[in-house]
């Protein structure tokens, strides 16, 4: 796959790229919120001293997963792929985009692997003649890899905006700073005809 800037034939049309960009906004920014929802029942869970109550917040947290965190983070890879590969952006040339790919995987990977586990033992340890013991350390675990994954996701909303430029070294020091806010301006304004060229430097 190439790494260099995206060549012109190979652009979405303006209509579609911002077609592409809004479905990846309400993906990525979903899923935070997703993510945000399930810390909020896991709080809860942890907190209530009704078993009920306990057991169905972590049934709710793994429908919440499996019918919508696991296609929102799906959707949202999928989706910023396609931004960099038919943009002028690039799938590996600016830093915020690699920072992003490396957020993204590493929440993806935390859901698949430590927080399905943490909620099915979580489930069966609430259920009704479950080990209740267990429950304090997998609670404190599970809620510290869903904020994890919160952080992440705020750290890759906040990139998406900032897009701090990830090509300094072919800059004098002296004109980088005033240089990457040029350009940070153009690349967040999409209406600015300069945009695209600024963004492929
Ligand atoms: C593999 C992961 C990701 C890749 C490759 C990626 C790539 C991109 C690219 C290239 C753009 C610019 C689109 C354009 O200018 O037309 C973009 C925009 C954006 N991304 Fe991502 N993204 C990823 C994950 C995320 C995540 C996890 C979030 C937030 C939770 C996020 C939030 C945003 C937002 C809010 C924008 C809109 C910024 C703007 O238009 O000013 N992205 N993304």
């Amino acid at each position: 796959m190439s790494t260099t800037a995206t060549p012109t034939a190979r652009r979405f049309p303006r209509g579609v790229r911002r077609a592409v960009n809004s479905g990846h906004v309400v993906f990525a920014v979903g899923l935070l919120g997703l993510e945000w929802a399930m810390m909020l029942l896991s709080v809860v869970a942890r907190s209530t001293d009704d078993a009920t109550l306990r057991h169905s917040a972590y049934r709710l947290i793994r429908v919440l997963a499996l019918t919508s965190g696991i296609p929102f983070a799906v959707l949202s890879l999928i989706t910023g792929v396609l931004l960099c590969l038919y943009t002028p952006w690039g799938l590996w040339q600016h830093l915020w985009i690699k920072v992003k790919i490396v957020l993204q995987l590493a929440v993806i990977v935390t859901g698949a692997v430590v927080v399905s586990q943490f909620v099915h033992r979580l489930m069966s340890a609430a259920a009704p003649g479950g080990d209740a013991d267990a429950l304090p350390t997998l609670q404190t675990w599970h809620l510290a890899a869903v904020i994890f994954q919160i952080l992440a996701l705020i750290a890759a909303s906040a990139l998406s905006v900032f897009k701090p430029s990830g090509n300094r070294r072919t800059r004098k020091p002296g004109a980088a700073d005033r240089t990457r806010r040029r350009d940070t301006d153009r690349a967040t304004d999409p209406a600015d005809p300069a945009r695209e060229r600024a963004v492929a430097r």
